[in-house]
């Protein structure tokens, strides 16, 4: 097998998904794709004539993200009409998706350049437009398998596993924290600010969903989301959504409801593409790769519960790679839901001042498609910030909870409706997994590694910034430096760390 890696990772910054009122609700989903691979190639020197496929995640499928989203931003980023490119679905694994095909194309020989990534406009094209409803409306499969709103599995998770309303508010408010205090101290500035295709002026050049100032106090206050959707009967017989899912838990008298607005994922848009090269590629061009990646995996659960294949997938990844919880240094645990994060923590015995150290997606937002493409740019700038090696990137995957809101948003008017108004939501019961690796020491040392395997002997080519504390561990280490390492090669990549194209 051979190596993949990734020459670089872009995100956009994040608008609130509110019609009208989020600052990329005026944006085609195709043109916030487009401008993450427009700076691409300037920022990795790799040609996009030699790119083979660009891979992305999308979610909802439908109007302006139909008709393979991914080859009509090929053409709107002005790429070479030789470019392919295929849209996927895996729920809110998506743009993950997208970058492990990406990276499996390069490892498997078949391709030496690939995009791969994600985007959702979640303001242009709601949650569940696609109108695939719970289950693409298959009876046979309802009759096997009742599933229900994820947020009403986050609460069943809580309630199995005792995690409170005090526990998922005060995640959420240190998702906030972290959010806040790495916006201020710029960490996010690698970041694509986006811009107005007509007239080129910037329309977002921060994340805008965050509440900086979040007190425990103002959380602690709003009301459960999923009490009406749990009270919804919609079951075959008249019973309530709780009522189904506690079908599968019988040891569960009832549903303990405390996701809110304040520790479930924001609804927010935005895009993300992440550049992979084979080996082979990597040493003809000369370029500097930022990372590898060791392994990806998926896993499915249980489709009622649904949101707790993290664990699963995470222990699959680390599998392959020959590691452990503990060789990863920085993790990023999608917070679909507060309780995700923190079951998965407790199952894996995570330390979790490692997870998600710049806040997660219930202060920055979860722009479905785009997420798993998204985390993985954040994680390697983290790593690199903090001059650490290993990263490992999980999300829980479910599917369009689908709100299309009326213009008076009163509770009532937000609930699911079958076939109406809002969409039930739908959820696989899966996961999944990337974990990176991205190389330690400068270019006159040997490379280290804070896991100690020496899977990685190709990776002397190495960040600048990466020149790190970790040469004790060399000692034990035996690296063999490949004089012919294509890592070797100087750099020709342009700097990173612009924040707009
Ligand atoms: C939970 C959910 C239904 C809430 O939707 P919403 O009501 O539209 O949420 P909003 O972000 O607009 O917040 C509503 C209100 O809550 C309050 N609020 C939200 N976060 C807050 C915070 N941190 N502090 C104080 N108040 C807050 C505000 O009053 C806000 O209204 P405002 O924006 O006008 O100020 C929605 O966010 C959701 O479905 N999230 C999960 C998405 C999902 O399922 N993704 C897939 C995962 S598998």
């Amino acid at each position: 097998m051979g190596d993949a890696f990734i020459l670089d990772a872009v995100r956009t910054f994040r608008g609130r998904g509110k019609k009208d009122k989020g600052a990329l609700s005026g944006i085609h989903p195709q043109e916030l794709l487009a401008q993450c691979l427009r700076v691409l190639p300037k920022r990795t020197g790799a040609d996009p004539n030699d790119v083979e496929d660009v891979v992305i995640g999308v979610v909802s499928q439908v109007g302006e993200q139909g008709s393979c989203l991914a080859r009509q931003a090929v053409l709107l980023a002005d790429w070479p009409q030789e470019v392919t490119g295929v849209s996927l679905n895996r729920f809110c694994g998506s743009g993950a998706q997208g970058v492990n095909f990406a990276a499996m194309g390069a490892m498997s020989g078949q391709q030496d350049l690939v995009v791969g990534g994600g985007v959702e406009s979640m303001s242009r094209v709601a949650m569940g437009s696609d109108g695939g409803n719970i289950d693409g409306n298959n009876e046979l499969l309802r009759k096997k398998h009742f599933q229900v709103p994820q947020g009403i599995s986050a609460d069943l998770i809580a309630t199995l596993e005792g995690f409170t309303r005090e526990d998922v508010d005060r995640f959420a408010v240190e998702s906030q924290q972290k959010a806040e205090a790495a916006q201020k101290a710029g960490h996010f500035k690698s970041a694509l600010a986006v811009t107005d295709p007509e007239t080129g002026a910037v329309v977002l050049d921060k994340d805008e969903h965050p509440r900086a100032g979040t007190t425990i106090d103002a959380v602690a206050g709003l009301q459960a989301s999923f009490v009406s959707w749990g009270a919804m009967t919609l079951g075959p017989n008249g019973e309530t959504l709780d009522e189904m899912a506690l079908q599968k838990y019988p040891q569960v008298k009832e549903i303990n409801h405390i996701h809110t607005a304040g520790n479930s994922s924001g609804i927010v848009d935005g895009a993300a593409a992440v550049m992979i090269a084979s080996d082979r590629y990597v040493k003809e061009k000369g370029l500097k790769p930022r990372a590898r990646i060791r392994a990806v995996a998926t896993a499915g659960a249980e489709p009622v519960i649904m949101l707790t294949a993290p664990t699963p997938a995470s222990q699959k990844a680390l599998k392959k790679a020959g590691m452990s919880v503990k060789d990863i240094d920085l993790w990023e645990i999608n917070e679909a839901f507060a309780v995700v994060p923190l079951q998965t923590i407790k199952n894996l015995g995570i330390d979790p001042t490692k997870v998600n150290v710049n806040g997660g997606a219930i202060a920055l937002g979860h722009p479905l498609g785009a997420t798993g493409a998204i985390l993985i740019g954040t994680v390697l700038d983290e790593l690199e910030r903090r001059n650490l090696s290993t990263g490992l990137v999980t999300l829980c995957i479910g599917g369009g909870q689908g709100s299309r809101r009326s213009s008076n948003a009163s509770d009532a008017e937000s609930r699911p409706v079958d076939g109406a108004g809002i969409k039930t939501a739908w959820l696989d019961g899966s996961s999944q997994a990337v974990w990176l690796r991205r190389p330690r020491g400068g270019a006159d040392e040997e490379p280290s590694y804070s896991s100690g395997v020496a899977a990685a002997g190709a990776l002397l080519a190495l960040d600048a910034t990466a020149i790190g504390p970790c040469q004790t561990r060399l000692a034990s280490w035996p690296p063999s430096r490949r004089p012919d390492s294509p890592f070797h090669s100087s750099a020709t990549r342009s700097a990173r760390g612009t924040s707009s194209a």
